[in-house]
């Protein structure tokens, strides 16, 4: 493989070591995909929002043209999904034309890319986990950004992944929402609230150290390019979510359910997201259930002797 400069990659002990730029290495996925490609072998260029901003064309094609990366792996996001209704065009500015400038650049340089797309590019109307081959149907401005940028990506090259996961939660917290829904639990317990979580509303909860893996895996296999869902096995509402939370950690709290409609929350949001995937079972590829992963998680934050 040669870069844009023409420099041949370098071989070590036979494996070929590629150059992968990581945008948004610090967020919450981006900083579990720094860790999970470490351990490869690989160059990795993690990119923070102060080295490349995805808004502007010009400069993030100087910044990934000086570094030539073989992949390009784009979780840049305007995730906040209640402010995404009032302020659509920031959220169109990162998640759609950010996404095209980032594809715009990566098919100049022959790059593989992999742009994060979102359970929230479905209705909820299907009852039944959503899969690659399903219609998206975006109920919100967040949705209909990130499916935007999804059909940018498809449309500017061929090489690229799009990666569709939900509920992310991780150690690094979502940087653009403050944090992860299991830290809110525990700090909410732990002070002693009241602790109110909708029972109606069921997605597929999912660890970004289990993403990250099976993003490296799909990358190390080279399987055929196109859409993959990225979730951990099964399903729950927040509010089993919520309630696994203290069963595992044995923590007392004044949890009880709500109904997403008296919310009132701005975006709307589909009621049914879980995910899964037909195209990694292809290729005997399966993820873990959200029960094992938040298990892993709560005792890699030391919640769990
Ligand atoms: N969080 C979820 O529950 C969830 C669910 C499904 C799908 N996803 C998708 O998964 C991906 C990762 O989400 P996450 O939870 O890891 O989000 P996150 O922690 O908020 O990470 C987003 C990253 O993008 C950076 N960023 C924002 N605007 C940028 C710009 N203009 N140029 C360059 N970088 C920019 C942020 O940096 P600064 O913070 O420094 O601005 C941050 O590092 C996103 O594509 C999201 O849509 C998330």
């Amino acid at each position: 493989m040669e870069t844009a400069e023409g420099e041949a990659c370098k071989r070590e002990r036979g494996v070929l070591v590629i150059k992968i730029a990581i945008i948004g290495a610090n967020g919450q996925l981006g900083s579990d995909l720094v860790r999970a490609f470490k351990d490869t072998g690989h160059e990795i260029i993690p990119l923070t929002h102060t080295d490349i901003d995805v808004t502007d064309l010009k400069s993030s094609r100087e910044v990934l043209k000086k570094l030539a990366p073989e992949a390009v792996l784009n979780c840049a996001a305007y995730v906040r999904v209640d402010d995404a209704e009032d302020f659509a065009q920031m959220a169109f500015a990162i998640n759609a034309l950010g996404a095209r400038n980032v594809a715009l650049v990566s098919s100049e340089l022959s790059s593989v890319l992999v742009y994060i797309s979102t359970d929230y590019v479905f209705d909820g109307r299907k009852k039944q986990p959503y899969t690659e081959d399903d219609v998206p149907n975006p109920l919100n401005a967040y949705g209909n950004s990130k499916l935007a940028g999804e059909y940018f990506v498809r449309n500017t090259l061929e090489k690229h992944y799009i990666i569709r996961s939900s509920s992310l939660f991780g150690a690094a917290g979502a940087s653009g929402k403050g944090g992860n829904f299991i830290e809110t639990m525990i700090k909410k317990a732990q002070s002693q609230e009241e602790i109110s979580v909708v029972d109606d509303m069921i997605m597929s909860p999912t660890y970004t150290k289990d993403a990250a893996d099976m993003i490296k895996n799909l990358l190390a296999k080279e399987l055929p390019f196109g859409i993959y869902h990225v979730s951990n096995s099964g399903r729950c509402s927040w509010y089993e979510f919520a309630r696994e939370i203290f069963s595992i950690t044995g923590m007392d709290a004044n949890l009880s359910p709500a109904k997403t409609a008296a919310l009132k929350s701005r975006a709307k949001r589909p009621m049914f997201s879980p995910l899964v995937s037909i195209r990694f079972k292809k290729y005997g590829l399966e993820m873990k259930s959200w029960e094992d992963a938040l298990r892993n998680y709560l005792t890699e934050k030391g919640y769990l002797k």
